[in-house]
């Protein structure tokens, strides 16, 4: 999305969670500054995986569902296809939550531990087909920032 310093964000992602490896702070670190730079989202958050529940982690945005059971959802099928989804219409995806009915567009990266699913980071945004390409590969690697400074379990 033009007028977004992806590079200068990623920076400012590297510094704040360098020499830092309290998970909880890392993630309510980073959601905060995704939710405030990147334009047009109404949440941003983590869900982790509990065996066939994910359970609700650090977030920015309006309340949301605590547990989201296996079988249902844009996050557990980002888990099952084992790799970034991004869902134009949620009104059009079959089984989504809407936890927030704002919420038009979504992206799920999945978190990784040991080469297993650790949990997911969820981005809702109010504005339909709202995170193409440039989107994906720029939370990848702020998903990747976080893997490499925490040591998740
Ligand atoms: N929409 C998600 C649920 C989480 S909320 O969007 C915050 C899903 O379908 O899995």
């Amino acid at each position: 999305m033009s007028g977004v310093n992806y590079t200068s964000l990623l920076l400012q992602l590297s510094s704040l969670l360098q020499g830092e490896t309290d998970v909880i702070a890392n993630m309510a670190n980073m959601t905060s500054l995704i939710y405030h730079n990147l334009p047009q989202l109404n949440w941003v958050g983590f869900y982790i995986r509990h065996g066939d529940e994910l359970v609700l982690g650090p977030f920015q945005g309006k309340p949301a569902c605590v547990r989201l059971k296996r079988g249902r959802g844009v996050c557990w099928a980002a888990i099952e296809k084992n790799q970034t989804l991004i869902v134009p219409d949620v009104h059009a995806f079959e089984g989504h939550i809407a936890c927030d009915s704002t919420s038009q567009s979504e992206i799920v990266i999945p978190v990784l531990s040991n080469g297993k699913i650790w949990g997911v980071l969820d981005v809702d945004s109010p504005i339909r087909a709202r995170f193409d390409k440039t989107d994906q590969s720029f939370l990848e690697r702020t998903v990747q920032i976080f893997q490499n400074a925490c040591h998740l379990k």
